[in-house]
């Protein structure tokens, strides 16, 4: 597969893009470690104004972080903590206009002002958080939350 992205300035358009090609990538690589490895790089190119990308996996009752873009970040967090943590224990969206705001936000970039965690399952059971974050102040709204919900739901099938 080609791995040329066709990035415009219509944030549809990339989002669009972004889920065809997490789809063409998981029909033809069945390790999961590949596919978040690369749909983490899709994601950075494809959505703007973004600082940080990845994954965080349940392993043992707790998120360890997995394949990801952006500066190093911490490498475990207990359910309920952080927003992370509180997306998989709650197994539910969370979008944070403004982290500074957020109770026990973790700082892992203190840069980061604004952030999106969307929870993935297979089989209807949690198996990680698909975790974004912005140095801008309310970046993620209603379009971002359905197009990265209707990733999440792509990355189920990423071969966990
Ligand atoms: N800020 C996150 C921690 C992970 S980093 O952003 C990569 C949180 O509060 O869960």
């Amino acid at each position: 597969m080609s791995k040329e992205l066709k990035v415009t300035s219509d944030k549809v358009d990339n989002y669009q893009l972004l889920i065809s090609i997490i789809k063409a990538e998981i029909e033809t690589e069945k390790d999961y470690i590949a596919n978040l490895s690369n749909i983490s790089a899709y994601f950075m190119a494809l959505v703007k104004d973004i600082s940080w990308v990845g994954f965080y996996i349940l392993k043992g009752g707790e998120l360890v972080l997995g394949p990801f873009q952006g500066k190093a970040a911490c490498t475990r967090i207990k359910l309920g903590n952080g927003v992370c943590g509180k997306a998989a224990k709650d197994e539910t969206l969370i979008r944070v206009d403004n982290v500074h705001e957020f109770p026990s936000h973790i700082a892992c970039d203190s840069d980061s002002n604004s952030e999106i965690v969307i929870p993935i399952f297979k089989n209807s059971i949690l198996v990680g958080v698909l975790d974004i974050d912005s140095t801008s102040l309310e970046r993620f709204k209603e379009l971002e939350e359905e197009y990265f919900a209707k990733a999440a739901l792509e990355i189920e099938g990423c071969g966990w």
